[in-house]
């Protein structure tokens, strides 16, 4: 039996897995639906003090599974919004409200919904409210002078100062939710040229698989600089995403785009798939492989010289996977065998990721 329960900012989950903030989460209904397809807690769609507006088409394909976006936040009205939150608060498990955006609109917001729903905990998002620390510091400290919930930032993508801005932030908040949306970004159809979102330049924002990378980036960075729990969402599609995240410092996830594609039953799927890759590979619990990449990075080793790429030839079948990929020309087959000319190596170790049999790695000497 693998424990995935977790404890997030002294929120118990029976699993690490919730959606994020989106149309996934737009009404009562699909927040429930979110808890019957398995997810651990519920976060909804975020609410501002107006109802958005966006110009339709919102939600479009793009390239390696990603999508592009110009939903912003709900657009029902936040005393109708109660409604939906009423609904989702009887499922038995945690229900964090997004809201956003400005240091009075998230503490009028915090308010009215702690009084009236009494939430286990809010979550800001920081998407429209500029790059700079300050004003992000004094959203957060808005917030916590207004609710006594934990809170989480939700962190924007676009934000470079990462480690900086979460340790002005820690002091405030109770976690970090990482990362939003990518961009803005533009895509288009050739054959069809024009604009695919309704946004004024037909623009919008990247989610989904291509920002997995940056996501996995910023969720170690915040989690290495300060000690508060971090949420990593981006591009989890199944339970080794999910997984990875954790090993990154990750007390939990959140999936969007993945539920917008396949529906809810994949927060479900992605909690069966992290048990079963933990219970095949001896983990007891979700906790054990937390943090695990940092650990790695501080054991990792140091090539005191420019290495070369070796060839374990038991191992290897001849396959010539490996040679293709050498731009270089170090590569080459000689008696069914793959082999190196060292003086042609440059130890880039790109050839490595093509052996599917665990015969190459690279070595010291030359
Ligand atoms: C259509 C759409 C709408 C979104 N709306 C919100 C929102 O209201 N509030 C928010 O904080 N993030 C919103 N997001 C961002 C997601 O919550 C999430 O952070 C981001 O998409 C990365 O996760 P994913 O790759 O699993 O989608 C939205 C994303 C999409 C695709």
């Amino acid at each position: 039996m693998v424990d995935l329960t977790v404890n997030v900012s002294g929120i118990e989950m029976k699993n690490p897995v919730m959606p994020a903030a989106g149309p996934n989460v737009r009404t009562g209904k699909l927040m429930l639906d979110a808890v019957k397809n398995g997810a651990g807690a519920i976060v909804s769609k975020t609410i501002s003090v107006t109802p958005a507006d966006d110009s339709r088409p919102t939600i479009k394909t793009t390239i390696c599974r990603g999508l592009i976006n110009c939903e912003t936040w709900s657009e029902i009205p936040v005393q109708d919004f109660l409604d939906e939150l009423r609904e989702a608060k009887s499922a038995q498990v945690p229900l964090i409200v997004s809201i956003g955006y400005k240091p009075d609109e998230v503490s009028s917001l915090g308010k009215f919904i702690e009084k009236n729903i009494q939430p286990d905990g809010f979550e800001f998002s920081t998407h429209y409210v500029g790059r700079e620390v300050e004003p992000l510091r004094k959203i957060a400290r808005a917030l916590r002078n207004a609710v006594s919930s934990p809170i989480w930032m939700k962190i924007s993508p676009n934000f470079l100062a990462i480690e900086e801005l979460a340790t002005a932030v820690s002091p405030y908040v109770d976690g970090f939710v990482a990362i939003n949306s990518f961009g803005p970004v533009l895509d288009f159809d050739p054959e069809n040229v024009g604009p695919r979102l309704g946004s004024k330049s037909g623009t919008g924002w990247l989610s989904g698989k291509p920002i997995m990378p940056i996501a996995l980036r910023i969720v170690y960075q915040i989690s290495s600089v300060q000690n508060k729990p971090v949420i990593g969402v981006g591009g989890i599609e199944q339970g080794i995403d999910a997984i990875k995240f954790i090993m990154a410092g990750a007390s939990a996830v959140q999936v969007c785009s993945a539920a917008i594609r396949n529906g809810s039953s994949i927060y479900g799927k992605i909690v069966q798939e992290m048990e079963q890759w933990l219970h095949q590979h001896d983990y007891s619990s979700v906790q054990e492989i937390r943090g695990l990449y940092g650990r790695a990075l501080a054991d990792r080793k140091k090539y005191s010289s420019l290495p070369v790429m070796n060839i374990d030839t038991e191992k290897c079948t001849g396959c010539k996977a490996c040679i293709d990929r050498c731009i270089q020309g170090a590569l080459y087959m000689d008696n069914k065998k793959a082999k190196v000319i060292t003086s042609s190596c440059i130890g880039c170790g790109f050839c490595e990721d093509f052996c599917k049999f665990d015969a190459m790695s690279l070595e010291m000497t030359r």
